[in-house]
């Protein structure tokens, strides 16, 4: 049995703990959260600062006979975490901080699609005020607006027209809206189509990608409302795998290509946020981790034993591995703290009919969310605080599911989306 150290704290980490757990691995999730710490061994460590934390994680890698870590959140790779570890000769899955600015960087990540020829939105980067307002006089709205650094999910804005945008840029620029990672903006045209996000297990030069999935990011049913960190997600996306061959050969392959060449392999798992359009792809952004709640969908789907995924990357061989799928529809719907993605009220109890976790067709993960010690009892902690996944032969059956089986966790101060999916059978 292999011991697995997992990094982050939020439902993605849940899935990667339980997919583990399958593989007959014993899972450990720093910091994990008080859901996962039902199931699975967590660590809290007391620094606030990621970097600061590395020594610690060490530390338990060490007394725990960890074989293997997982970087589940974009923090620990944008510190360094695997450069830290790799230097100690631990087995990490994970990209190099240098490699992870294809996400801790949008303007990396845009001028390298740009210099190799990767397909992207037309964009204009800036660090004036002035000039990036001036630029305004030449663009069409709406127009998209990006903070170079990491925001959460958060650090885009689309202007419907001048006024927005000029209040988006200046906030940003300013620092007023998302500290540093504003400093630096890219403005950049808005594409129309349907938005797509698929992984690829990466050694650095091989990969092998996922099926399609489906985020559904706006706080409110028919997206609207502010960009969240993800309301759910579903797979596959049936429409779309004819264009899987497309993804591999315009996107991952000489993304991969271009990071190697450059000095800066990527190893790990990269997300692509893709929108199409009558068949044509665009890059809306890479992620240097698994995405969430993607993540919530497409584990569960996949029926490769996980250890085998991460012995290929770290091995280099991730070219021999052929992904199988069970044939099957994954529904994931979370829910969140009302106000989120803007101000939330903390300490409300959440009850959950305990048959939700003896179901076979449904998975619960736990996020944002706290148990009192002597009473057992939840309580939401965060923006995200936990989600249901559930699996079913058909898309309109996994979805009906979801929102029946919802209905039994009780809390004055949760709400999640009643359309997750739907657009798709609409489409359809
Ligand atoms: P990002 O953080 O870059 O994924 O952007 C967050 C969300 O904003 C994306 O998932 C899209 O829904 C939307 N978005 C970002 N860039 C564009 C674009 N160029 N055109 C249209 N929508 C976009
Ligand atoms: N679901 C998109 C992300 O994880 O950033």
């Amino acid at each position: 049995m292999k011991n697995i150290l997992i990094l982050g704290s939020g439902a993605r980490e849940h899935a990667l703990a339980k997919k583990f757990h399958q593989a007959k691995c014993k899972p450990f999730v720093v910091p994990g959260n008080d859901g996962i710490k039902r199931e699975f061994d967590t660590f809290t460590i007391e620094s606030q600062d990621i970097t600061d934390s590395f020594l610690d994680i060490y530390e338990i890698i060490q007394e725990n006979n960890i074989d293997l870590v997982f970087a589940g959140s974009e923090q620990y790779l944008a510190g360094g975490i695997v450069d830290f570890l790799s230097d100690l000769d631990v087995p990490v899955v994970g990209p190099t901080k240098a490699a992870a600015r294809i996400e801790t960087s949008k303007v990396f990540a845009k001028n390298l699609m740009t210099k190799y020829g990767i397909p992207t939105a037309k964009y204009q980067t800036f660090t004036s005020t002035k000039e990036a307002i001036d630029y305004l006089d030449q663009v069409e709205f709406p127009i998209v607006i990006k903070a170079d650094g990491l925001a959460a999910g958060k650090g885009v804005i689309i202007a419907k027209d001048r006024q927005e945008a000029v209040v988006a840029i200046s906030d940003m620029i300013s620092g007023a809206r998302f500290g540093l990672a504003g400093k630096e903006i890219v403005i950049e045209e808005f594409l129309v189509g349907k938005e797509v996000s698929v992984f690829a297990f990466c050694d650095g030069e091989h990969f092998v990608s996922t099926i399609f999935a489906e985020d559904h990011k706006q706080a409110f049913d028919e997206d609207l409302g502010p960009n969240t960190g993800g309301m759910g997600a579903y797979a596959p996306v049936g429409s779309f795998a004819p264009l899987k061959q497309k993804v591999d050969t315009q996107i991952f392959a000489p993304i991969l290509q271009a990071m190697k060449t450059e000095g800066y392999p990527f190893t790990g798992v990269l997300f692509a946020g893709l929108m199409i359009n009558k068949g044509s792809l665009k890059v809306i952004e890479f992620n240097c981790r698994m995405g969430d709640p993607e993540t919530q969908v497409l584990l569960p789907l996949l029926k490769n034993n996980i250890t085998d995924i991460c012995s290929a990357i770290i091995n280099k061989h991730i070219d021999c591995v052929h992904l199988q799928w069970k044939p099957k529809y994954a529904v994931n719907v979370v829910l969140v703290s009302k106000g989120y993605p803007d101000s939330y009220e903390k300490g409300y109890p959440i009850e959950i009919d305990p048959a939700l976790f003896n179901d076979e067709d449904l998975i619960i993960y736990f996020a944002g969310i706290k148990e009192d010690p002597e009473t057992n009892m939840l309580y939401n902690n965060g923006g995200r605080v936990m989600s249901i996944t559930c699996l079913k032969d058909t898309l309109p059956e996994a979805i009906n599911y979801a929102y029946k089986k919802i209905r039994l966790i009780k809390s004055g101060n949760l709400r999640y989306r009643g359309d997750i999916g739907r657009r798709q059978i609409l489409d359809a």
